[in-house]
């Protein structure tokens, strides 16, 4: 009988180079046991391992990604299995797409089994920081799998926990990661591990995510088993949360069922409608298109699409960020306190606001939901990419003479450039469809402003329009 002693640690690759050297002498799977460093040694002696021999060895990449994973299985034949199976392959090489050979199926379910445990160490494992002499921050953790999954699972810490030093120790070796490459220790006694404030975390996460309204502790206990309960923080809440569920489902009920804002119904019927993919040919039929628009997710939380407004034969085009709130409930462009600003500077500069198609980059309202209220958010560069098919339509259509850009959004809309507005403002640049564009503040930002600084800023959106006004006029 030949014994093959396979190490602790780089197990896969030591049984892998031992198997090419027994099956190139093809050595009979009966012949051979796999021994590991803590199995005692054979009552009666053991041969020692063969010369390679000349026969020739082949196995395909997809039984070496099985036997790679079966490795980490617990069951204590694993290595004699395997090499049965490359022994039979040898021969027989369709058996490991055969899903009724038994020797196939066992293999399948041994590595199921490892690759299921590996996932539980990724989402179980729980660090606790330790005292750090260095510049890294240091922690540890204790982990007990159901297989010797150790090296397999750790790969995965090392790419995502790299500014780190850790550790991770199971009843069968330690991991360690000291900024280099993980090393790989034999078992020492469960360190003793201080709660910390991760944990605290931990469990404000569980006690969120959990609804006593849709309690299934099978469930639970398939995605979380219990075997793992006892090193994770945030089981300790369950016996109390499963406790308190009945009443809380009492409370909730008892609030009754939130009514859906008066808006809801507009959005969902405008959703359903079907998209109109004719290219329009005409203004109205752009922003009856627009209004249908599901082009990006801004259109799900908005009331609807603010089309651009006033008079398209003008020459002026001003265009906005996007709309507001006032703007998103009413359905028109420049009608909330940014709007207001707008209208008055312009009638101060000679231009009265029905005489200008006025319109924004982005048509629809982004904001953040806050209680009742909802707080307005810019719209990022995706935003602004969706709506340029939709000011590119009305450009084409309305044919200004000269555009006024207020604001870093509406710059970067038409005219690519997404550089700081400071040097750019009461400048002339082109447009990306080539015509011209005037530079200027947003009215919502004048708003913002603190007072020592705001009347400086709308004398220069004051001066811009006058610009315009002049450059129209020439
Ligand atoms: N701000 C904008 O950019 N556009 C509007 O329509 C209103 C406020």
């Amino acid at each position: 009988m030949i014994r093959a002693s396979l190490p602790r640690f780089g197990r896969f690759e030591a049984w892998r180079d031992a198997a090419r050297i027994l099956a190139s002498a093809r050595i009979a799977p009966g012949d051979v046991t796999w021994g590991d460093p803590d199995a005692p040694a054979d009552l009666f002696g053991a041969d020692p391992m063969p010369a390679p021999g000349d026969a020739p060895v082949t196995a395909s990449r997809d039984f070496l990604d099985l036997a790679r994973q079966v490795a980490s299985h617990s069951d204590p034949e694993r290595f004699a299995l395997l090499y049965s199976a490359l022994m039979r392959l040898q021969n027989d090489r369709g058996f490991l797409s055969n899903p009724a050979d038994p020797l196939q199926d066992r293999l399948s379910r041994m590595a199921k089994s490892v690759r299921r445990d590996i996932h539980k160490m990724h989402a179980f494992v729980r660090f606790h920081e330790l005292p750090s002499d260095g510049p890294r921050r240091s922690f540890g953790a204790w982990f007990e799998p159901e297989h010797p999954i150790l090296e397999a699972g750790t790969p995965f810490f090392a790419k995502r926990f790299a500014d780190m030093d850790w550790l991770i120790a199971t009843p069968e070796g330690i991991a360690r990661f000291m900024g280099g490459p993980v090393s790989f220790d034999p078992p020492a006694a469960r360190p003793d591990l201080p709660d910390d404030a991760s944990h605290g975390l931990w469990q404000t996460y569980f006690a969120n995510i959990f609804n006593p309204a849709r309690i299934k502790t099978n469930a639970m206990r398939s995605e979380m088993p219990v075997k793992y309960w006892k090193n994770l923080p945030e089981t300790r809440l369950i016996p109390e949360m499963l406790n308190d569920a009945p009443r809380r489902v009492q409370a909730m009920a008892d609030a009754g069922a939130s009514i859906a804002p008066a808006r809801a119904a507009r959005v969902t019927a405008r959703i359903r409608q079907a998209p109109d993919d004719a290219v329009p040919q005409s203004l109205g039929q752009a922003g009856e298109q627009a209004a249908r628009c599901t082009r990006c997710e801004l259109c799900h939380a908005a009331t609807q699409t603010v089309w651009g407004q006033g008079d398209p034969q003008a020459g002026l085009m001003i265009v906005g960020e996007a709309p507001g709130d006032h703007e998103d409930l009413q359905g028109k462009p420049f009608v909330g306190p940014a709007g207001q600003l707008l209208r008055d500077t312009m009638g101060q500069a000679g231009i009265d606001p029905d005489r200008a198609w006025l319109t924004n980059a982005v048509k629809h309202f982004r904001f953040q939901p806050r209680g009742k209220r909802r707080l307005h958010q810019s719209p990022d560069g995706g935003h602004i990419e969706h709506c340029r098919w939709w000011l590119d339509l009305e450009r084409r259509f309305v044919q200004p003479r000269l555009t006024l850009a207020l604001g870093a959004t509406a710059a970067r809309a038409l005219t690519g450039d997404s550089s700081a507005l400071t040097p750019r403002r009461g400048g002339v640049e082109r447009a990306l469809d080539g015509g011209p564009v005037l530079i200027s503040w947003h009215p919502s930002l004048i708003l913002r402003l603190p007072p020592d600084r705001a009347p400086a800023a709308r004398a220069e959106l004051l001066a811009d329009l006058q610009t315009a006004r002049r450059m129209l006029a020439a």
